[in-house]
């Protein structure tokens, strides 16, 4: 990008359609993989005792993959002390410094991309692609962060034509609380842990239950890339005992989560209810991401745009397609179509590069996808139910599907998981897809596609979402060239990997001087 005068500094990744590179780094994936992997807390001075809970591999329950301890009440007071005793040192670190670190994390995480990628695979259930996505935006998270922090928290001259000398200045607020969430537990995490970091405020990590692991090991490497050990600490554990205890302890400054819109609620009023500073929230949630397509839009590209944004990682990311909104005219051949292309998807083991879609998270999230599926099958019309085969039995995997609704009001909530619901539209209907888009309350990603522009601009105008798409998928927002984050029940801004996200890590402070 450089010698194109272009000022990015994206991981360039693997060009996941060479064969060769491919097969290698699948090599170097199993060589990776291991079965004794181990997470604990990472707090300086705290005794850790509780018992080891065994971690499994989501394809395949049998397999233990590692080993986890969670943090207990103790560990997270001392946790506490130590973040607050560690802020001001942290803070008073140049922000050329912080950065460095970040960046320097951003070089090792990149050198040891085939490990990560391992923990993913055998964790989350993440399969290869979506392995090293989830590496390449964590190191772009890290270097992005790290040269947002350089050019924001330098020292910014103001007007003084009164003789005044005029600064302002940003700071780090404290302690920040960092709650991340499964789906992306490399990007995510790593994104909003830098964010604070740069800023100067000190850390406490909580990973989600489901991915302790590649949340260790990802503190870890930011503590051998120069991050001291109090000012990012690391608390896995259950909600009540670690995440419920932070969000009301009147010592924290602010906490960055991402999850469920009832969970951000449930925070924001943890943070109201303490007799403290007002708390900063920075929630990313859910969505009910919608695409429409026109009968001016081909259907070809419809359906490879909607499959690969309803089904790649298993449909675990807010960003994925929920609901197609197809015009009537082309809807028989759209239909056909995503029923062949389905077919042509494979379900299994995502440590195989053969395999399109993983296993989901863990047992409940098939339950609720099963509920899902089983109310579908009574109110809606089937299209497509990917084939699942014998081995899916030991894993928690479900198979893709996808219905006809005959309207919105049949999805109750999001339905975090691969499947397509689709609607049909007719020409005089565009204004009442939009309203009924817009009356979900969630603003996360939209997709549109059609060939004529005025249908574009009045869809992107009216539609309240943070992402919008058009004529291609709608996930993979990649760090500072599609900063991501939604409105209203989507989440409260700013948007992750934009250039607005660390001013809200940070207090700002002008001096006035009388020269
Ligand atoms: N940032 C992710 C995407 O764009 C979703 O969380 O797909």
């Amino acid at each position: 990008y450089r010698s194109f005068g272009i000022d990015r500094n994206n991981s360039m990744g693997i060009n996941l359609a060479n064969d060769d590179q491919l097969r290698t780094l699948a090599e170097q994936v199993n060589a990776a993989t291991r079965n004794d992997w181990r997470a604990a807390p990472l707090v300086p001075g705290a005794t850790v005792s509780g018992p080891q809970v065994a971690v499994t591999n989501p394809a395949d329950r049998r397999q233990v993959v590692g080993q986890w301890q969670a943090a207990d009440s103790a560990t997270v007071e001392r946790a506490v002390q130590n973040a607050v005793a560690a802020h001001d040192a942290w803070n008073a670190t140049p922000a050329a410094s912080r950065a460095a670190i970040l960046e320097h994390a951003a070089d090792l995480l990149e050198q040891r991309m085939p490990e990560y990628i391992a923990l993913c695979t055998r964790e989350a259930g993440k399969t290869v692609p979506d392995g090293v996505a989830e590496v390449r935006e964590a190191v772009d998270f890290l270097r992005y962060y790290g040269a947002q922090a350089r050019k924001q928290f330098a020292v910014e001259p103001l007007p003084g034509p009164t003789g005044e000398s005029n600064t302002l200045q940003l700071s780090g607020r404290g302690v920040f609380v960092c709650i991340s969430p499964w789906n992306f537990p490399l990007a995510i995490f790593a994104g909003q842990i830098a964010a604070a970091l740069a800023a100067g405020n000190s850390v406490l990590a909580k990973p989600a239950e489901q991915t302790n692991l590649i949340g260790y090991y990802a503190v870890k490497l930011l503590h051998e890339a120069g991050i001291p050990e109090a000012v990012l600490q690391f608390l896995p554990g259950d909600g009540a005992t670690v995440g419920a205890a932070l969000t009301k302890d009147p010592r924290i400054a602010g906490v960055a989560f991402t999850g469920s819109a009832d969970t951000a609620r449930a925070i924001n009023r943890s943070l109201a209810a303490r007799d403290a500073a007002i708390g900063v929230l920075i929630a990313e949630t859910g969505g009910q991401n919608a695409l429409i397509a026109d009968s001016s839009s081909l259907p070809e590209q419809v359906v490879k745009d909607a499959i690969a944004s309803a089904f790649t990682s298993a449909g675990q990311r807010c960003s994925a397609a929920r609901v197609l909104f197809v015009q009537d005219d082309i809807a028989d051949k759209v239909t056909h179509m995503l029923a062949g292309a389905m077919a042509e998807l494979k379900v299994g083991d995502p440590g195989l590069l053969s395999t399109d879609v993983g296993p989901v998270i863990d047992e409940d999230a098939l339950k609720m996808l099963r509920d899902h599926a089983e109310r579908m099958d009574r109110e809606a019309s089937k299209i497509a139910e990917v084939a699942l085969d014998g081995d899916a039995a030991n894993g928690s995997f479900f198979a893709p599907r996808a219905y006809t609704l005959k309207s919105l009001d049949q999805l109750h909530k999001e339905v975090f998981g691969p499947v397509l619901h689709v609607l049909r539209w007719k020409a005089d209907q565009l204004d009442a897809v939009i309203d009924a888009i817009n009356a979900t309350g969630y603003g996360l990603t939209l997709g549109i596609h059609s060939r004529i522009d005025e249908t574009i601009e009045k869809i992107s105008s009216r539609v309240k979402v943070g992402n919008c798409y058009v004529n291609r998928n709608q996930i993979g927002a990649v760090v500072g060239v599609q900063p991501f984050g939604g409105q209203n029940l989507s989440g409260t801004g700013p948007k992750a990997g934009g250039p607005h996200y660390l001013p809200r890590f940070a207090t700002e402070k002008t001096i006035t001087i009388n020269t």
